[in-house]
């Protein structure tokens, strides 16, 4: 069905650890590899789209499967696994245990999306290197830092990396803000004060920038009052940049072009 659909590939996902998806799927599966097996068995005699995986490392730190489930895996035609190296347990807390991805990458020969704790381009860069694993899958870093895909190409190319400014932020989240809006959907205020708890954190006085949007009642309402805050603050938006473009300066880390290694994001 999935593939007539169009669609280009099939991820069946053994990472989510939420309550009621636990009970029948997500990480929860990695308590049940014989019914795992079934299920990579039909779904690979089902479809011919490429069929991928992702996994966390197990389900407690008394039983980590994540090396004999991407093993099995790729042995029933799974063509790449995605490894958030995390157990149920954890949820989203502690580290992320790259030793476990080093541990699949040596096992498999299909490609490994390394996953976790990734909040800037020199993270990628050490995951890479410490693990050897073929691509990185950026988690909460995309929603508290949405410039670090580019950030990470950049680094990969000259070492060194633009920061957004407090300018460049304001621009995004009234952009997203504006796009909610226009969209009109039924949970718009929700999404909103989900963007604003993630994305606010580098923002001078952010937890008052939380505070009034947690405060608002309606979209329209979040808009402009978001747009009052920043009023305050327009030297901050002062020069060219536009969202996302060109090497800018952070008022908190001195001139760009100083940035480079150490460049933090606060997230
Ligand atoms: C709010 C939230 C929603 C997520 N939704 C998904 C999802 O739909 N599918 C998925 O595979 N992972 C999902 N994840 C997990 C992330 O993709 C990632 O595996 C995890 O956050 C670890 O990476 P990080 O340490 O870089 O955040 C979600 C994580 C968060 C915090």
């Amino acid at each position: 069905m999935v593939e007539d659909l169009g669609y280009d590939a099939v991820d069946i996902n053994l990472g989510c650890p939420a309550k009621k998806v636990v009970k029948c799927g997500g990480s929860g599966l990695l308590r049940d590899l014989p019914l795992l097996e079934r299920i990579f068995r039909a779904v690979r005699t089902a479809v011919k789209i490429p069929l991928t995986i992702k996994l966390r490392a197990g389900w407690d730190e008394k039983s980590i499967v994540a090396v004999d489930v991407a093993k099995m895996a790729e042995s029933l035609g799974v063509e790449a696994v995605a490894v958030h190296p995390r157990t149920r347990v954890q949820g989203y807390s502690g580290a992320a245990d790259w030793s476990i991805i080093a541990a699949v990458k040596q096992a498999v020969k299909i490609p490994v999306i390394g996953n976790g704790d990734i909040n800037r381009p020199e993270d990628a860069e050490r995951m890479f290197r410490e693990t050897g694993c073929d691509a990185v899958m950026i988690g909460r870093a995309a929603a508290t830092n949405p410039w670090i895909f580019r950030q990470m190409q950049e680094f990969a190319e000259t070492g060194r990396y633009a920061i957004p400014t407090e300018g460049d932020r304001f621009r995004l989240l009234i952009d997203y803000y504006g796009q909610i809006c226009a969209a009109n959907l039924p949970d718009g205020v929700g999404k909103m004060k989900q963007f604003a708890c993630w994305f606010t954190h580098s923002v001078g006085n952010g937890s008052e920038l939380r505070r009034i949007v947690h405060t608002a009642r309606t979209p329209g309402e979040i808009l402009s009052s978001v747009e009052r805050f920043f009023e305050g603050r327009a030297a901050a938006l002062a020069g060219p940049s536009p969202v996302g473009a060109g090497r800018s300066e952070d008022p908190g880390h001195g001139p760009s072009q100083h940035l480079g290694y150490e460049a933090t994001l606060g997230t």
